[in-house]
């Protein structure tokens, strides 16, 4: 199980975590030893019996609502964890907006990349202030996707959004070692039964997703790696149409 430096159990946030894949994650990190933070903006229910579960695995889940959309969001958030800050942050929030070059709205592109973007570097500044203060080393993961080299007509603004995100990723990777790793997972289509196969001919589950999060965590040798968890569709490309 991991400590942090003053031997007290690490804490975890995870954004977007009352369902799908943010739970998956929540759920694993505190069944290997993590308090969680879930953050959640709509689902409050699922947040409750997320973190009712993970009571009864003996850990601690605090939960905390935000529209990390909006201006203020996630200065919001990072201001509710001061009272008990995360070494790890999962950003996995995020929507899976429908636009495309000819119709999207400054609105849609302005919220995705608050969601998407803004969310990442106000909370990876937090990790690198924490960190400073000697609390132990930060790591955070982004969620991006496993398409984000192709050209995807139909999700405008959550590609570039996404694309920002990656870039960021690296970027933040060079600036805040040592004191904070990080690092992205990729998916691709997960949560999706019966759709067309992947190259290695199986669809992906939230359990694979985990699994590299799980790597990402325990490795921490690895900074600033994007890692497909696609079933190999990436190096494909031209995927749009083919799902
Ligand atoms: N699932 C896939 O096949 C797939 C493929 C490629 C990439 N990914 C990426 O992997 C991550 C997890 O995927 P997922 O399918 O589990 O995600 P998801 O269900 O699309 O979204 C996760 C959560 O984001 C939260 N969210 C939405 N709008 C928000 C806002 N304005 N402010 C704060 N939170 C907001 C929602 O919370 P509430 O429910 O509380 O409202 C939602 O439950 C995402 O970043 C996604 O882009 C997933």
């Amino acid at each position: 199980m991991p400590l942090t430096l003053e031997g007290k159990r690490p804490r975890a946030l995870v954004t977007g975590a009352a369902k799908r894949l943010g739970a998956a994650f929540a759920l694993d990190l505190a069944r290997r030893g993590w308090d969680l933070w879930l953050h959640y903006h709509t689902s409050e229910e699922d947040a409750r019996a997320l973190a009712a579960k993970i009571g009864d695995l003996g850990r601690r889940a605090r939960l905390v609502q935000a529209d990390l959309s909006l201006s203020g969001g996630v200065e919001a958030l990072a201001e509710r964890l001061e009272e008990s800050p995360p070494l790890l942050i999962v950003h996995s929030a995020s929507v899976w907006n429908q636009d495309t070059l000819v119709d999207a709205a400054a609105e849609t592109w302005e919220s995705s990349h608050r969601l998407h973007v803004w969310t990442a570097v106000v909370l990876a500044r937090a990790l690198a202030r924490w960190s400073a203060e000697g609390r132990g080393e930060g790591h955070l993961v982004t969620l991006l996707d496993s398409r984000l080299r192709d050209q995807d007509p139909q999700h405008f603004s959550y590609a570039f959004a996404k694309r920002e995100l990656a870039q960021l990723t690296r970027y933040l990777a060079a600036e805040l070692a040592p004191g904070v790793r990080v690092n992205g997972l990729a998916p691709g289509l997960i949560l999706k039964a019966g759709l067309a196969s992947t190259p290695l001919a199986r669809n992906g589950r939230p359990a694979d997703l985990v699994r590299a999060l799980r790597y990402l965590t325990d490795n921490r040798f690895v900074t600033g790696q994007i890692l497909a968890v696609d079933g190999g569709r990436h190096p494909k490309g031209d995927l749009f149409g083919s799902l």
